[in-house]
This record gives structure tokens, C-alpha cells and sequence, in this order.
């Protein structure tokens, strides 16, 4: 037997894993305890983990293989020896931002939806924080398909969606996209709009993001008030979880069944978060 706990955070979702020391490697059995907890609640906090860059690359190589950032406003990887971690910041050197979003609201979205395997996990540790904000949420997208209206769940079931690959979830244009004005012009992979867990076999609403977005096949019109109807259901303070965090927090969450967000905050604060993704699937369809 292990020594972990694992204690629920809120009725929807998220969990906090104590008894662990991330920078060791992890055993067989908690291995599968935490995957199992994992499952169950979606997002899982480990608290007081320091972590350096390359424990964070061998912690994170433990759930799957790496699935590098996707572009960014600026074009290159953030941290030249560490590719494979996303830098989320609003911290400038030398005029020059070290990461990603900024210090502005990070909408509802889940991540790189817009690829055809988008990652199954990810993976974010605090390495620097302001004062008070910029708290993150998780929302728990089974819980949004199994509360969704029954006329709704009719509406979308076999339906696809757009997931726009043109902006990041601060609003900001990728390095080489075009700004785009149509959704149905959206440059991204067509996902279904209800997808089967891959691990759990549980059904899950999967939005990705909500600007651009677009309901293959339907009317513009009809497409957004659909969309709106979809995303106002998802967004429910009763099916989210949120993050107040602490210096060294590790969150690991399930891309596959959640959306995630930020509040904005103080951006005379400094806030740095390092973060890895693990590769998924083929998206499956579930209804
Ligand atoms: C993100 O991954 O969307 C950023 C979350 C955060 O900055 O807390």
C-alpha cells in the first residue's frame, strides 16, 4: 500500500494528492492509484512540489510521451533547452515576454483542440505568483453532457464542430495564422461535439473553444445560438472547480473531459507557470 491521500476539492471536480514527493519516480502501485483518482475526479493538485525544469520533463514522461507546445504569438519555444514545456507568463525581460498569455483573462477553452490528437493531459507547476487573482478553474465536461437538456443532447448528437487553430485562449494571434472573420473559415480539426473517454468510457461535451467555433453543416445563425446555448450550460459555476494557488502547486489535469480557465490579474505582479502536455488519442465519438 502507498501513502497517498487523496481528498475531493468540490462536489464537481478536482482532488488534492498528499503524501507525495513529485521529484521522485513513481511507483507501480501509487502510479495506479493516481490514475485511478485521476479518472474520478479529473484534476488532481499536488501542493509544495519545487520542482526543476527537467524533474518537471521526468514527472511529467511518467503519464505518456511529451506533446510539445503548440505556436505561439512569437514563433519560437520559450525555453530554448526545454522545448517541450510551455511557459505561462506576463513577465517581460528586455521588452520581450518569456511566456504565453499575458496577465489579461484566459478564457474557457481546453488545449490544441485544434489538432486532430490533441493531448490527453497537462501538467502545471506555479513557479512565481502575484499577491491575490489569478486563479484558474476546471470545469467537468460529463457532468455538462449528462445535465444537458434532453431537446440539446438531440440537437448536437453526430454533429461536428470547428476548433479554430487561429488564436490562443488570451485572444491573441498565433504566429502565422490569418485573422478571421467567418467561423466556417476556421482553419482547425472538425471534432465531434459529444466524444466517448477513450479510458473511462464515460460520454463528455467537447467544445475546445468557443471563438471561431462552428457547427458543421448548420446554418451560421442557428450554429451560434446553438454554440451559446452549449457553452452557457458548460460554464456552470456547479460543475467548476477553482484553483487558488500556492507557490509550487502541481495540477494535472485530463484535457479530454474538461475545459479550463484564468482570471486576469495585477500586471504589475509577476506570475510564471511552467507547463508539459502528454499526447492523446484519435478523438472517438460518442453520440
Ligand atoms: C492555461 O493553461 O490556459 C493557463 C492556466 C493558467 O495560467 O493558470
Amino acid at each position: 500500500m502507498s501513502r497517498i491521500t487523496v481528498q475531493a476539492l468540490s462536489p464537481a471536480l478536482g482532488a488534492e494528492v498528499s503524501g507525495m514527493d513529485l521529484r521522485e519516480p513513481i511507483n507501480r502501485q501509487t502510479f495506479l492509484e493516481i490514475e485511478q483518482a485521476w479518472h474520478q475526479h479529473l484534476v488532481l493538485r499536488f501542493r509544495g512540489q519545487r520542482l526543476s525544469d527537467p524533474q518537471l520533463l521526468a514527472l511529467s514522461r511518467q503519464f505518456g510521451e511529451l506533446d510539445p507546445p503548440g505556436p505561439n504569438p512569437y514563433g519560437k519555444p520559450f525555453l530554448a533547452d526545454f522545448p517541450e514545456i510551455n511557459v505561462i507568463s506576463n513577465v517581460k525581460v528586455a521588452g520581450q515576454p518569456i511566456g504565453n498569455l499575458g496577465d489579461g483573462e484566459a478564457s474557457w477553452h481546453c488545449d490544441m483542440t485544434y489538432v486532430e490528437r490533441p493531448p490527453r493531459a497537462a501538467l502545471l507547476h506555479a513557479l512565481e505568483l502575484p499577491d491575490g487573482g489569478s486563479d484558474t478553474y476546471w470545469s467537468n465536461m460529463y457532468l455538462a453532457y449528462e445535465t444537458l437538456p434532453a431537446g440539446l443532447k438531440q440537437r448536437i448528437a453526430g454533429r461536428r464542430a470547428i476548433h479554430d487553430a487561429s488564436y490562443n485562449s488570451a485572444g491573441m494571434l498565433r504566429k502565422g495564422m490569418k485573422e478571421i472573420s467567418d467561423p466556417r473559415e476556421a482553419p482547425g480539426a472538425h471534432h465531434p461535439l459529444v466524444v466517448r473517454h477513450p479510458d473511462t468510457g464515460r460520454l463528455a461535451l467537447f467544445l475546445g473553444r468557443r471563438r471561431n467555433s462552428y457547427i458543421v453543416g448548420l446554418d451560421l445563425l442557428d450554429s451560434e445560438a446553438l454554440l451559446d446555448a452549449l457553452w452557457a450550460h458548460a460554464t456552470r459555476s456547479e460543475f467548476a472547480f477553482r484553483q487558488q494557488w500556492q507557490l509550487h502547486d502541481l495540477i494535472l489535469w485530463d484535457n479530454r473531459c474538461t475545459l479550463h480557465r484564468r482570471d486576469a490579474f495585477d500586471g504589475n505582479a509577476r506570475r510564471i507557470m511552467h507547463r508539459t502536455q502528454i499526447k492523446g488519442d484519435a478523438v472517438i465519438a460518442g453520440a
